[in-house]
């Protein structure tokens, strides 16, 4: 029988992600699926301070076995940012279109394109934190490619590739991702127990 863990996401596309990585021996339940209804709260200042406490949230609430992850864009010609602000780059109503656009406008002129993607993925099982971390580095576009993805995908094109993850197969994306690189370790360590 496949093992629960509770994904603290509401984010469909990062489901539809991680469950076709992990999706073999466990089952992926969402926290609105576990009577979670409201919004997580995650205010802190670091990419793992925000993953800590997403995962911490579901485990106080109902104490089973759970991971959240949290992601930041951090471009180097901008000192890291939007880094923990990524979500919110634009303003509070979170709009991707409305984050590129202002990242764009940011980097208009700018010739070091240099960023990288950064995921802290916070497990709790057994009671227990751990943490894993993945990076991929990469470019900010001048223009968007692609449609696929979401988020920064169509400006983000990673390191000895000419193409954005927005023009990437998911499958693709997920080999040399953040995000995929992040879930690997995750996996690895669930093998172990
Ligand atoms: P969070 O991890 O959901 O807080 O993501 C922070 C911000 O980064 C949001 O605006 C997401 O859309 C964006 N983001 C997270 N993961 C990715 C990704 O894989 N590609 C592009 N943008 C992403």
């Amino acid at each position: 029988m496949k093992r629960q863990l509770v994904f603290a996401t509401n984010n469909q596309n990062k489901l539809r992600e991680i469950s076709n990585i992990i999706g073999d021996r466990y089952e992926l339940k969402t926290p609105v699926a576990c009577g979670i209804l409201e919004e997580i709260p995650e205010d802190q200042n670091t990419i793992s301070g925000n993953a800590s406490q997403k995962s911490h949230y579901i485990f106080d609430k109902i104490g089973v076995d759970c991971f959240a992850d949290d992601t930041g864009l951090e471009v180097e010609a901008l000192q890291g940012a939007p880094g923990v602000h990524s979500a919110r780059y634009a303003g509070e109503q979170k709009n991707s279109e409305d984050n590129i656009n202002l990242l764009l406008q940011n980097m208009a002129g700018v010739e070091n394109r240099k960023a990288r993607f950064k995921t802290v993925i916070s497990l709790i099982i057994g009671g227990k934190e751990y943490q894993f971390e993945g990076i991929v580095n990469g470019f900010i576009t001048t223009e968007r490619h692609g449609t696929d993805g979401f988020g920064y995908d169509p400006v983000f094109r990673p390191e000895g590739y000419d193409v954005t993850f927005a023009e990437m197969s998911l499958e693709e994306k997920n080999r040399i991702s953040h995000r995929g690189k992040a879930v690997a370790q995750l996996v690895d360590f669930l093998k172990t127990l």
